[in-house]
């Protein structure tokens, strides 16, 4: 049994289930004035957690993905991963906690042209420091897992953008971590590859990996248990009753005025 869990926002959650805390985090960009991308966010994300996060260009949704994923920093708050604090973590510490734990898909798959499908699954192993002997059949397994085994020594180029999405999926849990960042995963894809890839994140999720998935596709993220709506760095969670959208929690409700201008 996978440990599933619903998505009360915030709280309630123990150590194990636990994967990811934002406590009043913030992320400025400096300059004149500052870009204040980020502002005063608390969420809690859980195993087995299915989040949407929808809002308009430039709400801040990357910035945020690239905070919960600690390829960026806060510049106020606190980012918890597995119940452990990051903000003052060393670079080298901080890599090694988004290697074993964190996995990412971007909307244009962000594959090597020049290396096979299973070559760019296992550099993303090397990355994560498992052993280079281990890593090509850790990467075939992981294509096999998303039907893509007899494509394994294929390039990119020759691979249709549902498989390149496929590949990056497969590179992304390779290494069995317990949050999958997805930003805008199926915005270069048509309907039918859009909806492999969608059933693929499903599957993913039912194992007891957290997914969260920016998109403006509002069909992909019904996928999602919880839906989060970004405007202007602030952070609402949508409260949908079973098929239909209901009122909007606020997730931030002390993010105006958060941090001086
Ligand atoms: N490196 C940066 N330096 C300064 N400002 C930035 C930087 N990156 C993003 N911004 C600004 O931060 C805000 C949020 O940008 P972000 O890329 O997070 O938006 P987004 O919601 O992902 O947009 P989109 O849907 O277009 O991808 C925007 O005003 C953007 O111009
Ligand atoms: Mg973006």
């Amino acid at each position: 049994m996978s440990a599933i869990e619903g998505g009360a926002i915030g709280g309630g959650l123990d150590a194990r289930s636990s994967v990811l805390r934002l406590e009043g985090t913030e992320r400025t960009y400096p300059g004149s004035p500052p870009v204040r991308a980020v502002r005063g966010i608390d969420l809690a994300v859980s195993a087995g957690d299915y989040l949407s996060l929808m809002g308009r260009s430039g709400s801040g949704k990357s910035t945020l993905m690239n905070v919960m994923g600690l390829l960026d920093r806060p510049t106020a708050g606190r980012v918890l991963f597995a119940g452990a604090d990051t903000v003052r973590l060393p670079d080298r510490h901080l890599a090694a906690v988004r290697g074993h734990g964190i996995g990412f898909v971007f909307q244009s798959f962000n594959l090597l042209p020049h290396r096979t499908a299973a070559e760019n699954v296992a550099l993303g192993l090397g990355y994560q420091g498992v052993p280079w002997r281990m890593r090509e059949p850790m990467a075939v397994a992981a294509l096999e897992a998303v039907g893509l085994g007899h494509r394994a020594t294929a390039l990119p180029g020759k691979l249709s953008g549902g498989e390149r999405q496929r590949v990056a999926i497969a590179r992304a849990v390779a290494g069995k971590p317990r949050l999958l960042l997805c930003d805008e995963p199926t915005g270069n894809l048509d309907g039918v590859s859009a909806e492999m890839i969608l059933g693929l994140l499903d599957e993913l999720n039912t194992t007891g990996l957290a997914v969260i998935v920016v998109t403006h596709d509002h069909a992909a993220a019904a996928r999602a248990r919880r839906h989060l709506l970004m405007s202007d760095g602030v952070v609402t969670e949508a409260v949908l009753a079973d098929t239909q959208r209901g009122s909007q929690a606020p997730v931030a409700p002390q993010a105006a005025g958060a941090l001086g201008e």
